[in-house]
């Protein structure tokens, strides 16, 4: 079909009129007009079998029709097979009709008795619409494809720059691990001793290892122990710190409700790292180190935050009431340009920064179906709001911790004491041969014996033949052939209460989502350190010889 086409004969018209005489009087018409006409039916039923067995580019359809169905019943299901256009034809309109025939869209009416000229127009003048409507609908439909094309584009090119930061923050890191781990070896072979330039190396891996942490956080994959808490409590906690490593010059001014208030559901560490990390950078803005920060804490309706600069960009605050933590400052404020990058991962305008701060806070605000909103004028400060859905629950005021807490009992000292001389076998599963290798020196080192197993398939025939030698198994949880949930299930079938701990690069919080029938005794994230290595056997082995009670024999 073309827009304007001068040869009318191009279009086929189904004409759908129960009056024979009528229908066929019609028809000549059309075919006078140079119109084809692909059928002419008497019912609704008979139009529908036509325009699927031969679609028209038109119906001419009558609304009085024998038979169940009428004219508009036909005409909205041909709209469902196909977007044909329909006229409607008819010698009697009332209200009710109209009101039906509207829902159907159709392109126009004729009244009976109709000469040819007005039928002409009203067909040419639906063609025409017809093929407007689909030019523009082709339009709008190649947009949307253009747009879906420019996100996935930007994606990938953002995808892109956040893999070369990464590789670029890495590589410094390992620069520094090799070079000194080269360097440890020369003095090796001299006879001196390395440890500084160890120190250096393990100083590098810490970064390293941290930076992973930082972007787990930041894809919203680390959620930790929910609590109720009171955010106006967690900041009155954390400011003393804060207050600590700014500069003297800095004023703070905290505004945030009495106790009791409203309260959100949350992990405490997580909140206190975005105080800390927009506290941290209003500091870095205060001109001079001078200036006030000031804090505050209220509540608002999700209705009322505004739909301005916020972050994420496709947040939609629920209606509900919303904790808002306001940090604002007198800082040099935030280009308009830039404010659409600081939540990109590695965007820093710092020559120190690592463009860590802003999206990892997103990533945890994220989690908790919160928003982060920025108001910014260069030279005159930025601030920052964070919005969390408060919970409906209410924390009670809470005295300090008591000041022995954590102190081990004297018992418990004494136990601890023996299973830190180690001694225990360990089963250890771990897929990697390197870090197989270099785990058992380590709990060789904490004194533990090492059985090792490189999946979890020879790690099952290894605990049969010496179940009653293993105390614990540290098991990896990514493994081929059987993985480390596969295997807790199969050692509890032979032992229901071996000790068990899995460890892995993932953070502990994605680890554990999912539904298994067994629960291992600890998880241990890599990488770890002896001393944690070292800590979360003893607890497991402390733990298990709780529940055994097993008596202590006196020699
Ligand atoms: N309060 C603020 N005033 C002015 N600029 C800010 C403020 N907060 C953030 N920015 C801008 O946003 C950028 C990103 O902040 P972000 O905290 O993510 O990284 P960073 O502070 O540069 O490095 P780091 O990883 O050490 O936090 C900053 O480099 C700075 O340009
Ligand atoms: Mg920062």
């Amino acid at each position: 079909m073309q827009i304007g086409a001068t040869k009318v004969e191009k279009y086929k018209i189904l004409i759908v009129e129960d009056d024979t005489v009528f229908a066929n009087a019609t028809k000549t018409r059309l075919l006078e007009m140079g119109y084809l006409v692909s059928d002419t039916v008497t019912s609704a039923e008979d139009a529908i079998r036509s325009v699927r067995d031969d679609p028209p580019d038109l119906v001419l359809m009558d609304i009085v029709l024998n038979g169940e169905m009428d004219g508009i019943d036909a005409a909205s299901q041909i709209r469902q097979i196909s977007n044909i256009p329909v006229i409607y034809v008819t010698g009697y309109v009332n209200d009710e009709f109209l009101l039906r025939a509207k829902l159907t869209t159709p392109l126009g009416y004729v009244c009976k008795p109709f000469d040819t000229e007005a039928l002409k127009a009203v067909i040419e003048v639906a063609l025409y619409r017809h093929s407007m409507e689909m030019v523009l609908r082709e339009a709008a439909d190649e947009n949307v494809r253009l747009e879906a094309q420019n996100q996935q584009l930007q994606k990938t090119e953002s995808l892109g720059r956040m893999a070369g930061a990464i590789a670029h923050h890495f590589n410094n890191h390992l620069q520094t691990v090799m070079g000194n781990l080269e360097m440890a070896m020369d003095d090796l072979s001299r006879g001196e001793c390395p440890a500084d330039i160890l120190n250096e190396a393990m100083r590098a891996t810490c970064k390293a290892a941290e930076i992973s942490g930082l972007m787990l956080t930041y894809l919203g994959q680390t959620f930790g122990k929910h609590e109720l808490m009171d955010i106006s409590e967690a900041c009155r906690k954390s400011l003393p710190l804060l207050q600590a490593t700014a500069s003297k010059d800095i004023v703070f001014m905290t505004d945030f409700p009495s106790c009791g208030g409203p309260a959100i559901r949350a992990n405490a560490g997580q909140i206190q790292q975005v105080l800390t990390n927009l506290i941290t950078n209003a500091c870095e803005a205060a001109s001079e180190n001078k200036g006030a920060i000031a804090l505050t804490v209220k509540t608002v309706s999700g209705a009322d935050i505004l739909d301005l600069k916020r972050f994420p960009i496709n947040w939609q605050p629920k209606e509900i009431a919303h904790t808002c933590l306001e940090v604002k400052d007198e800082g040099h404020g935030i280009p308009n340009g830039d404010i659409g990058k600081i939540f990109d991962p590695f965007f820093t305008t710092k020559s120190n920064g690592r463009g860590l701060g802003l999206p990892v806070a997103l990533g945890i605000v994220g989690t908790y179906g919160g928003g982060i909103t920025v108001e910014s004028k260069p030279g005159r400060g930025s601030v920052f709001r964070v919005f969390l859905p408060v919970s409906t629950e209410v924390v009670p005021c809470q005295p300090d911790l008591p000041a022995n807490q954590g102190v081990l009992q004297a018992g418990e000292a004494e136990k601890r004491s023996k299973i830190e001389r180690g001694g225990a076998t360990v089963l250890l599963v771990e897929d990697e041969e390197q870090v197989r290798n270099m785990v058992r020196i380590m709990l060789t080192r904490l004194g533990y014996m090492v059985l090792e197993a490189k999946d979890g398939v020879e790690a099952g025939e290894i605990f049969q033949r010496h179940q009653d030698d293993i105390r614990c198994v540290l098991s990896d949880l990514t493994m081929p052939r059987m993985d480390g949930w596969d295997l807790l299930a199969a050692l509890r079938n032979i032992s229901s209460d071996i000790p068990v701990i899995l460890s892995s690069g993932y953070d502990e919080s994605r680890v554990m989502i999912g539904e298994h029938p067994e629960r291992p005794n600890a998880f241990i994230g890599k990488p770890y350190r002896l001393k944690a290595l070292g800590e979360t056997i003893r607890n497991v082995l402390s733990q298990h010889d709780d529940q055994r009670e097993v008596p202590v024999l006196m020699c």
